[in-house]
């Protein structure tokens, strides 16, 4: 067996266990596995950028294993410097919550014979105790802090001791005892080196999409790493394994029944998820907007009936009338569209609407009625927290609706419904397009049920022409580009930026500060512009400018009072308004930034555009990495 790894050294103290939420790929087949999976890892990069690495078979039934401790491209270079030939491989990309970053740690592990391979994302949280009974059997040849090389060795082991000369399901075997040994979540991926063409998957809470070619079959956490060879794809249930050989696959479960399986058509090609002539993907993204805004309504409005038609809900007319109460639950971006989501449904529909971190709600007693409806928004559909409240929801007996882009996605799959964005993939780790594709959802839903209560006819008529309308105005205010690029280089060097804004627009304010935050990694918050003389106004300095987002809407005059209070105390402001605002701010606003006009319900859709701008454009003015911000990941598979 060949290792090369990089050259990092240990230098902080090791921490006993990691987590992980980062990208698998597999590669069983005719062709030269090494390309493929470093490729299949660069379109992972999104998910997770600490570490690298790849183990393929060669011709001698060796491993070639190279990882090392930083970016993909530092994998290549290594691979590069040593290359590694062989028709079968499994690789992985790591993004650590715990534990150090460093060559070691970086995946594939191996069993104690060095003949198992093993990449893995999740958590063993039971690692210690197998750990010390495979000391206690003799096995203390561990060379990590990980819990996965905890795994390869337990799988190891058990392969020593299963007879059989059937090597295949001798493997198949000794994974399924493993596994069934514990406690934790994961998708993985094995391979042995006197197996040949063979790799095994398994998946407890950590996607894996199996990949079906021609002569040839891949393994992945996320689809978008394998669409360039197949969009014929098979999404693993949890408690499945997967047996991968070039010219088939078997599917059974940890008990070792046959599966079922039903094979999709992956909806986005290779080319959705390349940057094009864009420098970012989160620039992309941003300008794709007009389209993902068209596409999350496409087929979705009736003219007729002056309301939204929303089919996979999966609920009578009868049962939607019986509705009393929603709650609407996610993380980070996802959790702010749910804030205006609140404002939407209760403005449009008057069904009294909450608003739950989903960490929060799935660990507490939220009360909730019989006819509640919950809805779990989420881009990736695989964001921990998030499933976790779906679950929680479920198991409670409410209905639980999704709202997803990933359409393969468990948050997807487990709900009851839900509307899917169809957004097309969101590789920038800040959310843009995915967060206006939830608005014109929640939209949507406000529309649906308030027209199955008081909302009229003519409201109705009038909000799906406004909607109708939405893509040309987004792609007018695009237009706004370069000049918050200039507003960029103007304010490069503040300390921090505070965003405010009322009613629909407070949860802007919040989605503007999260943007800064990730991307630019300066100080940044939103509120309530109210909330200013409560606390927040002792913060004013000329360093720190306020951004208010300021529309000529009916809380105009209330947004200026709390504009004015900012200017007496010598804040810097910046006001993105609409309408005749820009006027009435002359003179008070160092900018102003003038949007098209929409009915105030959908302004959101329309503010946050020159708040994504402002993020971006301020990053790449401080030489940040856009698309890959230090500590973030794109999907939280983690709690
Ligand atoms: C958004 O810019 C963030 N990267 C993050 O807050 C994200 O919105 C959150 O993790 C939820 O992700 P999801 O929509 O995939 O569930």
């Amino acid at each position: 067996m060949s290792i090369y790894i990089g050259t990092h050294l240990a230098t902080e103290e090791s921490r006993p266990y990691n987590f992980h939420m980062c990208g698998i790929v597999g590669y069983v087949g005719r062709a030269e596995a090494t390309p493929i999976l470093l490729e299949g890892l660069r379109r992972l990069e999104y998910r997770g950028y600490d570490s690298a690495g790849i183990a393929v078979v060669n011709g001698e039934h060796q491993f070639e294993t190279r990882k090392c401790a930083g970016r993909i491209a530092s994998l290549a270079k290594l691979i590069a410097r040593k290359p590694a030939s062989g028709h079968v491989g499994i690789s992985h990309t790591r993004w650590a919550t715990h534990g150090k970053v460093n060559d070691e740690n970086a995946h594939p592990h191996f069993d104690a014979s060095g003949k198992i391979a093993l990449v893995h994302n999740g958590v063993i949280e039971n690692y210690q105790a197998l750990k010390e009974q495979l000391i206690q059997n003799g096995d203390t040849d561990f060379r990590s802090d990980t819990d996965t090389e905890v795994l390869a060795h337990l799988v190891g082991n058990i392969y020593e001791q299963l007879d059989g000369k059937d090597s295949k399901a001798r493997l198949m075997n000794a994974v399924r005892a493993a596994l069934k040994q514990v406690i934790g979540t994961y998708g993985i991926a094995v391979v042995h080196a006197n197996v040949p063409d063979f790799i095994v998957g398994a998946r407890r809470g950590s996607p894996l999409v199996l990949g079906i070619g021609r002569d040839e079959n891949f393994l992945a956490s996320d689809v978008s790493a394998i669409v360039a060879y197949t969009r014929d794809a098979v999404y693993l249930n949890d408690f499945e394994l997967v047996a991968l050989e070039p010219d088939k696959f078997e599917i059974s479960s940890l008990d070792g029944a046959a599966g079922q399986h039903a094979v999709s058509r992956v909806e986005f090609t290779a080319e959705d998820i390349k940057k094009g002539d864009y420098p970012h993907y989160m620039l992309k993204e941003i300008f794709e907007q007009p389209f993902s805004v068209r596409d999350a309504m496409r087929g979705r409005l009736s003219f007729e009936d002056c309301t939204a038609k929303l089919g996979g809900l999966n609920m009578t007319p009868a049962e939607l009338r019986k509705i009393t109460r929603i709650v609407l639950t996610g993380c980070g971006t996802a959790f702010h569209a749910a804030m205006v989501g609140e404002y939407l449904i209760e403005h449009l529909a008057s069904i009294p609407t909450e608003v739950e971190y989903a960490s929060e709600f799935r660990h507490r007693n939220t009360p909730m009625t019989p006819d509640t409806l919950v809805f779990a928004i989420s881009q990736s559909g695989e964001t921990a927290d998030t499933l976790g409240a779906l679950r929680e929801s479920r198991q409670k007996g409410y209905r639980t609706l999704g709202i997803c882009n990933n359409v393969a996605s468990t948050i997807a799959r487990e709900s009851d419904g839900g509307v899917y964005m169809h957004a097309g993939p969101e590789i920038g780790v800040a959310a843009t397009k995915s967060f206006t594709s939830q608005l014109v959802i929640l939209t949507l839903i406000g529309l649906l049920l308030g027209r199955m209560r008081h909302l009229s006819t003519a409201e109705g008529a009038q909000l799906i022409e406004a909607l109708e309308n939405l893509p040309d105005k987004v792609q007018e205010t695009l237009k706004l580009s370069d000049r918050i690029k200039t507003l960029a280089k103007k304010y490069v060097d503040v300390s921090g930026v505070l965003f405010f804004g009322r009613q629909f627009n407070f949860p802007i304010a919040m989605e503007g500060a999260l943007k800064l935050k990730e991307i630019t990694y300066l100080y940044a918050e939103g509120h309530p512009s109210a909330e200013l003389k409560h606390g927040i106004i002792a913060l004013i300095r000329p360093d720190l400018p306020s951004i208010f987002i300021a529309p000529e809407d009916a809380v105009f005059s209330k947004n200026l009072n709390n504009i004015e209070q900012v200017k007496a105390r010598k804040g810097p402001i910046i006001a993105l308004t609409s309408g005749n605002g820009a006027g009435r701010l002359k003179g008070i606003a160092n900018d102003i930034v003038t949007l098209p006009s929409v009915p105030d319900c959908l302004m959101p859709i329309l503010t946050v555009i020159p708040l994504q701008l402002l993020a971006y454009h301020l990053a790449v003015e401080l030489g940040r990495d856009v698309d890959k911000p230090r500590n973030l990941a794109k999907s939280v598979t983690v709690e």
